[in-house]
């Protein structure tokens, strides 16, 4: 039967590109994942943050069938991570971010490895991605600096045809101009209708792809949506020039945080109210508005709270700059 004709008939929608429920993980006595959700929908790029040692890798592990979980459940294109490995692995393409390759091999031959271990090369696609990439493929990888062997890595996982990518922080070693190349392949595998799970502490990068994102802390997930959903959850920042003195909009209701200083103030606002807010707004002559919608970053730092809290201090006073709190 052809795939045309399968949706045609609207047979049971094939399963979600990766879906974790509870996954629980511990290392002696350390917990590294305490119950997370994740769910990644076919064709699209989700973005997975958390701080330092939330439990990212861990979970990318479980999914490449490198560790058992403790409990919980993982399931990657409907298969079992663990049990359905060796053919679980022919249709995805991992990416870390610490690259170690054989270090006599070129780095040519590291990537015609890599890729037959998922049953073939495209070698047009290999060669133009080393072009874009500006890899030289015939250097021995000992001789590779840290972006170098990374680009081995993303070569072999972008020249394959994986339905799933799964890239552990991929762009850590690379060059502003390559992360810019990086992205392109990205929404090209995208607009092929691949997956792609992204581990990331960038967060410009994260919101330039990413259709959803998953934030976990201490191995549990804290936030999870679509990018366009959470940022309206979330309050814009406003920024005015009154014809009077500011301090007037204290008493205005749905403005927070608000700092003035004669004529001029800046607050945050939420989504719902920001109507009524700008109602109350025209009463005072704004000369100047400006306004800059809530950002990943100001919504990934809140996040670092809790028990990391004066650690981030810095952090926090700069998102407080930066308004959406
Ligand atoms: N093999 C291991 N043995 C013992 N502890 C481990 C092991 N692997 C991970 N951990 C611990 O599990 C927790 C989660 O680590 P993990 O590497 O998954 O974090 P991460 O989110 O990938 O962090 P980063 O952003 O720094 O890459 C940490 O406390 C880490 O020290
Ligand atoms: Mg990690």
């Amino acid at each position: 039967m052809s795939a045309h004709s399968l949706s045609a008939n609207n047979q049971a929608a094939p399963a979600a590109a990766i879906e974790v429920s509870g996954l629980r993980k511990n290392f002696g006595k350390t917990t590294a994942l305490a119950g997370l959700d994740l769910r990644v929908e076919r064709g699209t790029v989700a973005g997975f943050l958390g701080p330092n040692g939330s439990g990212k890798s861990t979970t990318i592990r479980i999914l490449l069938g490198l560790l058992r979980p403790d409990g919980g459940r993982a399931s990657l294109l409907g298969g079992d991570p663990w049990r359905d490995a060796v053919e679980l692995h022919r249709r995805i393409a991992y990416v870390p971010g610490d690259v170690s390759l054989w270090p006599n091999l070129t780095g040519g031959q590291a990537i015609d490895i890599l890729a037959r271990l998922r049953g073939g090369v495209d070698t047009a696609k290999r060669n133009s991605l080393l072009e874009r990439f500006e890899l030289d493929p015939s250097k021995k990888a000992r001789s590779y600096s840290k972006g170098n062997r990374q680009k081995v890595a993303l070569v072999a996982g972008l020249a394959s045809d994986a339905e799933l990518l799964i890239l552990d922080e991929p762009t850590s070693g690379l060059d502003p101009l390559m992360e810019q190349v990086f992205t392109e392949c990205i929404r090209e595998v995208k607009a092929e209708g691949r997956s792609v799970l992204l581990s990331s502490h960038i967060f410009a990068e994260v919101e330039k792809l990413c259709d959803t994102v998953t934030i976990i802390r201490e191995g549990r997930t804290v936030e999870a949506g679509r990018l366009d959903d959470l940022r309206h959850l979330h309050r814009t920042t406003v920024s005015v020039v009154l014809d009077r003195d500011a301090s007037v909009l204290a008493s205005v209701p749905g403005i927070n945080d608000l700092v003035a200083q004669g004529s001029k103030a800046t607050f945050t606002v939420g989504a719902t109210e920001l109507g009524g807010v700008l109602a109350a707004l025209s009463a005072y002559a704004p000369h100047t508005l400006v306004s800059s919608p809530p950002s990943l970053e100001d919504l990934f730092l809140r996040h670092y709270g809790g028990t990391a809290a004066n650690e981030t201090e810095g952090a926090a006073a700069a998102t407080q700059i930066a308004g959406a709190r």
